[in-house]
Formats: C-alpha cells, sequence, structure tokens
C-alpha cells in the first residue's frame, strides 16, 4: 500500500506545463517596497526567497519547489523607522487619522476595500500558492473577509449614530463615544493569512488607531497587490508595514513601551514573551486568538454518518490547519469501531492534490518541517501503544501528507495535549462521560467543543458543565468561528478577549466622554460647538 500510495502522491504533484493558465505564476514577485510613512521606500537590504508548498515534477519524478518570489528582511533599525512613523501619525493622539471624523475614516475603508476588490484573482491566487489553501477555500477567504469590512462598517455606524447624542443623569450633561487606544501591533496567522489578519487590523484602523502590521510567516506576497491601497487610501502613517527576522523585530518594537495594544493570532508561548518585552505591562492591551485543542465527544447514541461528516470537515479542511478544527475525537466505546471504520473509509475517499483542482481537500503542507512533526507524533504515539488505522495514513511524499487517524491515543503520548495543527487525527475511546469530560476540564485550552448525540438528557447534562470549559459547545457540527458575527473567543491558554464584527471594534477602542454640568452655561457652550460644527467627537452627526 504504501509504495502505491507513495506514487499516487507523487503523481499528484504536476508537470509544470500541467498548471492550469489562469493559476501560473507568470513570474516571481521581488517585492523591494516597504510601505513606511505613507511611502513606497525601496529596499536594498537582505530578502528572503519564498517556495510555494507545491512542488514541480519532472519527468523522471523529482520534485522541485516552485519559487514566487522574495521580500525585504528588515531588521531593528526599520523597525524604529516604523515606530516612529506610527508615532507621528497619531501624535499622541492629534494626527489626522486618530482625529478624522467616522464617517470620513469609513469612506477611506471604502475606498481601500474597493482597491481590494479590483486584485481580488491576484490575492487569491497568492494565497493559494504561498500557503497550499485550496483555490476555493482561498477565494472564500477573500471574499469572507471583504464581507467582514462591510459588516464592520454596517456595525460602526450604527455604534457612532447610537452615541451621536447627549445623556443627561443628575444634572451632568455627557456624551460618550469610542476613542482609538494608539498603537496597535498586528500580527495574523499563516493558515488564514487574510481573513484573520484584517479580523483585528480593520477594527482597529476604523476605529482611529496606528497600526504596525507585520505580516505571517507564510503568506507575505499576497500583501504586495495590497500595498498601493494601503498607501493611497490611508493618511500617512495611519499603516506601517514590518518585516523580518519575527523573534528579533517584534519584541524590539515591543520593548519600545510603544505599542498600546498587541493583536497576535498566534501561540501563547508567543504572547507570553511578547507582553514581558513591554516595559510598561499596565498600558499594553491584548487581543489574542492563541492555540486550540478542540474535541469532539461522540456519544454511543450519536447519528455515525452525519459525524463521519462533521469530524472529516472538522478535523481535515485545509489539512487540519484551523485554530477552530477538532484536533481530538473521544468516542464512546459502544460505537468506537464502527465510527472508525466509517471514517477511515471516508479518509479513502478525500480527493488529493493541488490546490487549483476542483474538490481538493488534502493539499500540500507550508514547510517540511510540519511534515516531519506529523510523523513525530505518530512515531511517538506508536510507540506508546497506539495504531494508525487507516491504511496509508501518514504516508507523505514531499509536502503532500496523507492523514493519519491514531487510535488508540492515551496521555503521555504527544497527539494527546498537543496541537498538531495538521492531518492528524488522534482518537481515544471513553466508556463513562465523566472520563471525556475530564478530558476537557484537564485542557490547557478552553475555545470550543463539539458534542455529537441525540439524547437531550445526556446532552444537557455535558452543555452545562461545558459552556463553562469553552466558549462554543457545538451540537452535531464541527468547530467552527463562523459566522463572524458571532463572538469567537476562548478560555485559559486560547485567547485573551472576544472578537467578532460587533466586539472587535469595542476591543480596540475605549469609551471616552465628554462631560459638563447641567447649567445654562454649558447648555449654551455645548449648542455653540455643535450647531458650529466645531468638533469631530462633540456632535449629533447621523451617518447615513
Ligand atoms: O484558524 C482559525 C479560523 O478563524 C477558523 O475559522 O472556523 O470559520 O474556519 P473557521
Amino acid at each position: 500500500m504504501s509504495t502505491e500510495l507513495k506514487q499516487r502522491l507523487l503523481e499528484c504533484f504536476p508537470d509544470a506545463d500541467a498548471i492550469p493558465a489562469d493559476c501560473r505564476i507568470l513570474s516571481p514577485i521581488h517585492q523591494r517596497a516597504i510601505l513606511l510613512n505613507g511611502e513606497m521606500r525601496m529596499w536594498k537590504g537582505d530578502t528572503r526567497a519564498v517556495y510555494s508548498p507545491v512542488r514541480t515534477r519532472a519527468a523522471d519524478g523529482t520534485l522541485t519547489a516552485v519559487e514566487l518570489g522574495s521580500f525585504p528582511v528588515t531588521g531593528t533599525e526599520e523597525a524604529d523607522a516604523a515606530i516612529d512613523a506610527a508615532c507621528k501619525a497619531y501624535d499622541n493622539g492629534r494626527g489626522k487619522w486618530p482625529t478624522m471624523s467616522v464617517a470620513e475614516r469609513i469612506a477611506c475603508v471604502e475606498n481601500f476595500t474597493n482597491q481590494l476588490l479590483a486584485r481580488r484573482s491576484e490575492i487569491v491566487n497568492l494565497i493559494m500558492w504561498e500557503i497550499g489553501k485550496s483555490l476555493a477555500d482561498s477565494q472564500k477567504e477573500f471574499d469572507r473577509t471583504i464581507d467582514y469590512i462591510k459588516a464592520t462598517i454596517v456595525e460602526l455606524k450604527a455604534l457612532d449614530n447610537a452615541n451621536s447624542r447627549f445623556q443627561i443623569v443628575d444634572g451632568t450633561i455627557a456624551q460618550i463615544r469610542r476613542s482609538p487606544l494608539g498603537i496597535v501591533l498586528c500580527m495574523g496567522p499563516y493558515n488564514y493569512p487574510m481573513n484573520e489578519t484584517f479580523c483585528t487590523l480593520i477594527p482597529a484602523l476604523i476605529m482611529g488607531n496606528v497600526v504596525l502590521f507585520k505580516p505571517p510567516r507564510f503568506g507575505v506576497l499576497l500583501y504586495y497587490p495590497m500595498l498601493e491601497a494601503f498607501r493611497s487610501a490611508f493618511p500617512a502613517g495611519a499603516i506601517n508595514i514590518v518585516y523580518g527576522q519575527g523573534n528579533q523585530v517584534v519584541p524590539h518594537i515591543m520593548a519600545s513601551g510603544k505599542v498600546n495594544t498587541l493583536a497576535l493570532i498566534g501561540t501563547s508561548k508567543v504572547a507570553d514573551q511578547l507582553k514581558k518585552a513591554h516595559p510598561k505591562t499596565n498600558r499594553l492591551r491584548a487581543v489574542l486568538g492563541l492555540e486550540a485543542k478542540n474535541a469532539a465527544i461522540v456519544l454511543a447514541d450519536a447519528d455515525i454518518e452525519l459525524t463521519v461528516k462533521e469530524c472529516i470537515a472538522g478535523s481535515l479542511s485545509f489539512n487540519g490547519q484551523r485554530c477552530t478544527a477538532i484536533k481530538m475525537i473521544l468516542v464512546h466505546q459502544a460505537i468506537a469501531e464502527q465510527f472508525l471504520r466509517r471514517f477511515s473509509e471516508e479518509i479513502a475517499r478525500l480527493r488529493m492534490g493541488m490546490p487549483w483542482e476542483q474538490g481538493v481537500m488534502i493539499t500540500p503542507l507550508p514547510e517540511m518541517s510540519k511534515v516531519a512533526y506529523m510523523q513525530e507524533c505518530i512515531d511517538d504515539a506508536v510507540a506508546r501503544g497506539a495504531r494508525v488505522l487507516n491504511p496509508g495514513g501518514g504516508t507523505a511524499v514531499e509536502t503532500l501528507f496523507y492523514p493519519a487517524v491514531v487510535f488508540p491515543v492515551k496521555e503521555g503520548m504527544k497527539l494527546y495535549r498537543e496541537e498538531q495543527f495538521g492531518p492528524v487525527i488522534p482518537v481515544a475511546p471513553f466508556e463513562d462521560i465523566e472520563t471525556a469530560l475530564e478530558y476537557v476540564i484537564s485542557s490547557d485550552h478552553g475555545q470550543q467543543v463539539s458534542i455529537f448525540g441525540t439524547n437531550p438528557d445526556q446532552i444537557a447534562n455535558l452543555v452545562d458543565p461545558l459552556v463553562n470549559q469553552v466558549c462554543r459547545v457545538n451540537l452535531n457540527c464541527q468547530c467552527q468561528r463562523s459566522p463572524d458575527v458571532f463572538p469567537f473567543a476562548g478560555r485559559k491558554d486560547s485567547a485573551e478577549g472576544t472578537l467578532s464584527v460587533h466586539d472587535a471594534l469595542r476591543a480596540f477602542s475605549i469609551r471616552t466622554m465628554v462631560a459638563a454640568k447641567q447649567t445654562e452655561a454649558s447648555k449654551k457652550l455645548l449648542d455653540a460647538m455643535v450647531l458650529g460644527n466645531k468638533s469631530n467627537f462633540v456632535n449629533t452627526h447621523f451617518i447615513l
């Protein structure tokens, strides 16, 4: 099986000429422009080459990584220049961007969005090539991001309009609005390089903050077609982009003490280090989306077909590289055999291949060390008594890794607790529901859980304790973030703060008020300010 499967995997990689014309990277992008202080600066220093997870196959079977281009590797000097540009643009809250009216900021974001839409196919193609996400999912990521921006604008209009009035309480007249926090350092993950980044970057910007943006490790070039949109749609310095070695540049930025908000979608280890690098932690707000180990609990009376379908999508969409992926399946002993048989059968039916192929589910992983880590997890579990249940599970050719179902996974194995973030699915049997509950309770993570079953009494008995362990309990469906208007949060090491269209606007702003005693003189003063249209804060404008 393994040799035959290896051959199949090898043949999934295309001959260069077989790549569809509309999906090709015509010529590599060698980015040298850096957006700093509203200008495109030309970089002459070190660069890093970008290779796709996709390989091309020569007639003799040799595989070659596809070169996508290169980008600047800037250092601490350029990071300092970006901090200075951000500080200048914010100007202690007096800059053009933080004092601009909400309606004007919305207009800038709309202009930016229209420029992005004009480059859709280019951006989608780069997402696909840089991280190996299927074309359909790359398109979905782009479109979902645009929808998110549009929903953010609608939400902000409603928020601002609701605050566009005075309140009088106990002889005090007040106008209460939301104001920016200052400088936001935004970092997104490689698996949703556009969507997850924009889910913090856009709310941060639109609320009047100034942004320092560090693109993810994989997914840098896809920002190249957006540079001009960033430059032209926003005032100088409202957004500055930093590149380079994350573990040097980012702690350096934090150590400056100039960052007011850290928006990171990454790991708790990095978040801990970065928070500690800030000299005045009490001045730092953190909006964090971190690792997760979401479990599926499959009860004895679960609908097997539905459970298998949801667990396949939950554990293997984009090769399991979603923070919300199901990363552990706990199945009741009474149906474990039947579930595992059907689950393995469905894995065998999944389409493996190149990201542009229709219906493809298993695509190349972004780096060889990821493939090695998947193998390491399997070897560790096997050495401790587990087995790979599905035929060929764990076979790899370069970056293509055939999913592995590992059973029975127990405490002490890497796969029991580590977030594998890839196409390996650990399964553990349970007899007593307490065992499944205990797994979630004793986990370091607390994002979501999925329960599969049909007995309302049993499900209710599980839901009540689980809602105090995680932030979303999914009934008979996979774990997921969407719809984006719903709260996306986590407990323990899984998150800090809540993201949703509604919550993100609040996460990147603070309520501020202008107050006066309810006297004739105050009324006259406020009337003059409002009627004379003198302030962007004290006004009763309604944004239509
Ligand atoms: O990786 C985390 C993503 O935000 C997950 O989003 O669950 O809608 O795929 P999703």
